[in-house]
């Protein structure tokens, strides 16, 4: 048994009056792909907001329960939401690099962390280039403006500029919903070769796509998490008649 990277316990969550979650407990597994899927409105980006307590720019906000990652109390006043943010990464639906050059979208947050050298920003920024398969289309260009990339570049290189910092885990909230079918192909071989090394969480409206890329599938509704088990089961017997009836589509 994997241990778990993400613990969630009973976790409620309001926006002023509104409550947007409502006890959920889950458990996510490290090392591997979970999806997040459940229709519009249900709360997949609040609690991935709340992973690394960008919730809380929302202002005016409550959340009761307990969050772990990687055994670490995220919800504690204690913590420094700089230093959560930096062990746990999120990438957005829209692209949204920097209007910078790509090698400083990769090397900013390491360097306003980090005491490296230039040299060794320059070899992690590298690696983490050579990781997204950025480098070879780019390693000539790397003072090239990154809004003037392809949108799957610009993916790529969201995902890129957090591995110099070695998250633990890698939120995503639709990271393929910009992106056309061939890109999305390539983002998600992208993340299956981040699997082991990365716990990655990801949210999608598509069924397929949680399908061919999790191990782990989580499926939340009206700010509750209904049901989470390992894929194929969940798709082919889940216990929820709710569960089924969304995976299969019936309403969405
Ligand atoms: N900043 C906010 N202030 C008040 N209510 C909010 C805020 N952000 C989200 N909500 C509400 O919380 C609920 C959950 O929203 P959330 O964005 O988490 O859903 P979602 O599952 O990500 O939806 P989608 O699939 O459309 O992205 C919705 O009713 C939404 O209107
Ligand atoms: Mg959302």
């Amino acid at each position: 048994m994997s241990a778990a990277a993400i613990d969630v316990r009973d976790v409620s969550m309001w926006y002023g009056a509104f409550q947007a979650l409502s006890e959920v407990s889950l458990s996510v597994k490290q090392g591997g792909i979970t999806a997040l899927v459940g229709p519009s409105g249900c709360g997949k980006s609040t609690l991935l907001k709340c992973f690394n307590r960008m919730h809380e720019r929302a202002g005016n906000t409550r959340i009761t329960g307990r969050i772990e990652i990687l055994g670490h109390d995220v919800l504690a006043a204690s913590v420094s939401v700089h230093e959560l943010r930096r062990h746990v990464g999120l990438v957005f639906q829209r692209p949204n690099p920097l209007p910078l050059s790509v090698l400083e979208n990769v090397t900013l947050s390491a360097s306003l962390f980090e005491r490296w050298s230039k040299e060794e920003l320059h070899a992690r920024a590298k690696d983490a280039l050579q990781r997204v398969e950025l480098w070879d289309a780019l390693k000539d260009r790397l003072g090239t403006n990154a809004l003037s990339l392809s949108l799957e570049q610009q993916q790529r290189l969201c995902i890129a500029r957090l591995l110099p910092l070695k998250p633990s885990v890698l939120l995503m909230d639709e990271p393929c919903s910009a992106l056309d079918s061939r890109s999305t192909q390539a983002i998600e071989e992208l993340l299956r070769s981040l699997r082991g090394e990365y716990t990655s969480l990801v949210v999608t409206h598509s069924m397929a796509q949680a399908r061919r890329l999790a191990d782990d599938c989580a499926f939340m509704l009206m700010g509750r998490l209904v049901e989470a088990g390992p894929t194929e089961q969940l798709f082919t017997s889940a216990n929820d008649p709710r569960t089924r009836d969304y995976l299969a589509g019936r309403f969405g």
